[in-house]
């Protein structure tokens, strides 16, 4: 089954196409048009400027898109099977962008759509086939999904079956990493520059380690809250007048606190629902050390549990993950008439 995805929730103008057979997806291209240097110089997202850029880039995203899959535009509608697009969650006008386009080639066309939540798009990069062998996934599952906007345990029993059973209470993981660059002078997108800081510290800057919070990291239940970490370090950076000399220090503690916290709800859950594979998914699970350190706590304490995490090129916003939910969505037949199509910025995991 030959699927086009369309992706602009955000801040990247994304379409890809795909190939699903059985339980895998083959990615036949995947063509990302990043906004970063445009947000740079303000330090987050502007939607208006978001939904600008997508207008202006996404007719030519879907037409590389195209082109790298081998697939002429005069010959999709024949060599596609459906359009799947991302309908929430996000921001209103750059979703809007991607539901139109969706649309308008779905009538063209004559293709069934297939609308797709975000979050389950980064759950689904873990069914993209990569170089590497990976592990078999079985059900049940529990997910840490940690990007800018969302961070939830999920429980999955079967495919399309999400249960939230870890939410965060203030800031997302992302937001956090976000938050902390700033604070930090090291610019956004703040998760790969913390970790990039992090990953320079020298032995006489140890002093820092253990000295922040991991909050919530006991209680009785699977949630998540880091607006207390970040205000821990905004505190720590005031009372240490030289901490300009010791950035690497903080970042790497700062990175550590959000790590344990997100690794220790993992296990906890995981072994609570008796889970076969945990997972890993969403733009914060391109960060190295929690890919590392979540897998080595799923083989430590988690015996004969297997472990999945999407390739680099699929865990920051992609394509190719929407087309992937989207795939499973259409074995179920989940198809909607683009005249029903709706753009839902709180659209839920359901
Ligand atoms: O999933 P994503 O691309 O967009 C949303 O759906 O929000 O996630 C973006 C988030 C940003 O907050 C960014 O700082 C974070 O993912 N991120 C990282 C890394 N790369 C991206 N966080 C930590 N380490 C990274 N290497
Ligand atoms: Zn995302």
């Amino acid at each position: 089954m030959k699927i086009l995805a369309i992706e602009s929730s955000c801040d990247e103008t994304a379409a890809a196409v795909i190939d699903g057979k059985a339980e895998q997806v083959r990615v036949l291209s995947n063509i990302v048009s990043s906004q970063i240097e445009i947000h740079k110089k303000y330090g987050g997202v502007i939607p208006e400027l978001a939904a600008r850029e997508h207008v202006r880039n996404i007719i030519p995203v879907i037409n590389e898109a195209l082109f790298e899959a081998g697939i002429k535009p005069s010959e999709a509608a024949k060599k596609l099977d459906a359009i799947a697009v991302t309908a929430g969650p996000g921001l209103m006008t750059a979703l809007s962008v991607g539901v139109e386009s969706a649309k308008s080639l779905a009538l063209a066309w004559k293709l069934p759509v297939i609308t797709t939540n975000h979050i389950a798009g980064h759950i689904y990069a873990n069914w993209i086939l990569s170089e590497q062998p990976k592990a078999k996934l079985q059900f049940p599952m529990v997910i840490l999904t940690v990007s800018g906007g969302h961070n939830m345990l999920v429980l999955m029993n079967s495919h399309l079956d999400y249960t939230v059973i870890g939410d965060t209470l203030d800031d997302a993981a992302g937001e956090a990493f976000d938050k902390g660059a700033k604070m930090l002078g090291l610019g956004y997108p703040g998760g790969p520059a913390i970790a990039a800081a992090a990953a320079s510290i020298d032995n006489d800057q140890l002093s820092i380690i253990n000295t922040l919070p991991r909050p919530m990291i006991t209680a009785a239940n699977f949630n998540f809250s880091f607006s207390g970490l970040k205000t821990a370090l905004l505190y720590a950076l005031k009372k240490d007048k030289t901490w300009r000399k010791k950035i690497p220090a903080y970042a790497a503690e700062y990175q550590q606190a959000i790590i344990d916290c997100l690794v220790a709800k993992t296990i906890k859950a995981a072994k609570k629902y008796q889970a076969q594979t945990v997972l890993l998914a969403g733009g914060v699970s391109a960060n190295k050390e929690l890919r590392r350190q979540l897998a080595e706590a799923v083989a430590v304490k988690l015996p004969g549990v297997g472990f999945g995490l999407p390739e680099l090129q699929y865990t920051t916003d992609n394509a190719a993950m929407i087309a992937s939910a989207a795939y499973f969505l259409a074995r179920e037949k989940h198809y909607t008439p683009w005249q029903k199509i709706s753009t839902n910025p709180n659209l839920d995991l359901i």
